[in-house]
């Protein structure tokens, strides 16, 4: 067979698909379409840990001939669900492709969180249906955290006949049960369970790059702000065990990467729910400060849970940054509260002004949401200047999307939708100042820069990110990507920085 047949499907002896494969313990939670009602309930029972994770091997011929292409959008953790997804596809033999042309299984790992991103994908899954057309063996299947609402599984049901299978964030590592379904089945498979499973360890990935990883220390979130979909679609919260998260950076120290982001919807409530409550993220940090790897973060981090102890263990640096993304929501007391965020305005400046003690040079960043139903000119005004008083170095800013099945999407509204974009127009311009403003006092200096690769804009510039996080852009030889190099900053942007290579660091020291 030659190469050109080998890329067409259609020509490649299809694998035969098998019966499903029964499975024991997950029946119950097995359901045509999600519910977010179930979603919503928080039971008592343990969370098992699995770690035999293993591809069938009446599957091992699916993917042979067979490329798999997916789309990401939203968070690291859809990011790195895709990583491991992209792991288990290439177990069953297929290959990546970035050619959606190309593929034999489109997946599209979607995002809930705010409408626009939901139009997005419906936009696109319409795109995908002449690739039916000219491909009969194509899958294409929706996963991620749109499949766990039931308003999107209906409306895919209805509208969307192209898509073959629908599966939630619960039950990634069913993937070879999925398709094998789907390539037995002319209906759409739907595999989303409302309530979360255990946690799956030792799951294949093939991470995206290898200078910076992320690694998972929990899943969920139980803090139900009012507006987000979060807790309904990632179920409830469920810490990994210490160990494996210790031996997974481990590993990835030995295998060279240079960088680690921990990854959690609510990182500061890690441990919270393990037999053994004693450790929290300040013990899980100190532990990892001891393994060779230069940097390491952790997203995201709600203000309510963020213990002395975890600001203790942080002030020790090493290789824990001093840059905390630390969302705020709101500026005003009486928001916050309507948002059930369960802190106020001068708790959460308070918090600020213990991790500046603790560590002076620490860069702040933010998540905003202005225009939450019946904001007030003051109440957003306080954000304004909530802002100021902290002086973050860079924001995420949106504006409010009523989410269905959320208190907040109840609520009645009186701010005009003109009105919530005038706010966040003059919120960004706040954070634009302040942004330009941190950057501009590097002009001049040296800073320490993670190289990443080729700027997205222009391949002749490399780019990466300091230890607090900010871009940095410069030419060297493409010889130093995956390395860290010291860089002298020319001119600082709004959101970005430019300068000059000045050498190869040998051993990284915390700088800048
Ligand atoms: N777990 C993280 C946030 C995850 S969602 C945390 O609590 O910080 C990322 C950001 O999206 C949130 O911080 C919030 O600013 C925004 N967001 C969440 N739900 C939203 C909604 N319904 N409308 C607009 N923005 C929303
Ligand atoms: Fe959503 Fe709040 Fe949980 Fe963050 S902490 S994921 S904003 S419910
Ligand atoms: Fe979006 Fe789900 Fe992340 S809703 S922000 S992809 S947890």
């Amino acid at each position: 067979m030659n190469e050109e047949q080998r890329l067409q499907g259609q020509q490649v002896k299809p694998f035969k698909p098998l019966q499903p494969v029964k499975e024991k313990d997950y029946s119950q939670f097995f359901q045509k379409t999600p519910s977010l009602k179930d979603a919503k309930k928080r039971g008592k029972e343990e969370i098992e840990y699995h770690a035999d994770f293993k591809i069938d091997e009446r599957f091992a011929e699916m993917g042979r001939g067979r490329k798999f292409y997916i789309r990401t959008y939203g968070c690291q953790m859809n990011e790195h669900d895709t990583e491991v997804m992209a792991g288990i596809f290439e177990q069953l033999g297929y290959e990546a492709t970035d050619e959606v042309t190309e593929a034999n299984v489109i997946l599209m790992n979607t995002c809930a969180i705010r409408e626009n991103a939901e139009n997005k994908v419906f936009g696109e899954l319409g795109h995908f249906k002449p690739l039916k057309l000219q491909n009969p063996d194509l899958l294409i299947g929706v996963c991620g955290c749109m499949s766990q609402e039931e308003a999107v599984v209906n409306k895919i049901l209805k509208t969307y006949d192209q898509v073959d299978m629908v599966f939630g964030t619960h039950n990634i590592h069913r993937l070879p049960e999925i398709l094998n379904e789907a390539y037995l089945s002319k209906e759409t498979v739907i595999d989303v369970w409302s309530k979360e499973g255990d946690v799956i360890e030792n799951l294949p990935k093939v991470r995206k790059g290898q200078t910076k990883a992320w690694v998972n220390i929990m899943y969920g979130c139980d803090k139900f702000c009012t507006y987000c979909i979060v807790p309904y679609t990632r179920g409830k919260e469920r810490s990994r065990l210490p160990q494996d998260i210790i031996q997974e950076v481990r590993e990835l120290a030995a295998a060279g990467y240079q960088e680690i982001t921990l990854l959690g919807q609510n990182v500061n409530a890690y441990g919270k729910d393990l037999p053994d409550s004693s450790i929290g993220l300040g013990d899980l940090m100190d532990e990892l400060r001891k393994i060779d790897i230069p940097r390491i973060r952790f997203t995201t981090s709600h203000p309510r849970d963020f213990d002395d102890y975890l600001i203790e263990v942080l002030a020790k640096k090493g290789n824990l940054v001093e840059h905390i993304h630390l969302p705020v929501q709101s500026g005003s007391s009486d928001m916050l509260k309507i948002m059930a965020r369960k802190y106020t305005r001068e708790s959460y400046l308070e918090l600020v002004r213990k991790i500046r003690t603790a560590i002076p040079d620490v860069a702040l960043t933010t998540d905003i949401i202005v225009g939450f139903p019946n904001e007030t000119e003051e109440q957003f005004e306080e954000t304004l200047s909530l802002y100021r008083e902290v002086g973050f170095e860079m924001a995420f800013t949106y504006i409010y999307s009523p989410r269905e099945g959320t208190p907040a999407a109840k609520m009645r509204d009186n701010v005009p939708a003109e009105v919530k974009k005038q706010r966040l127009h003059r919120l960004n311009e706040v954070v634009a100042e302040y942004s330009a403003k941190a950057l501009k006092k590097l002009e001049g200096e040296i800073v320490e820069v993670l190289v990443e690769g080729e700027s997205k804009r222009n391949d002749q510039v490399l780019a990466g990110y300091t230890r607090k996080n900010r871009l940095v852009n410069f030419v060297a030889p493409k010889e130093v990507i995956g390395q860290y190099v010291h860089v002298r900053i020319t001119e600082a942007k709004t959101h970005s920085l430019a300068g000059e290579f000045v050498e190869v660091v040998s051993k990284t020291a915390e700088v800048k």
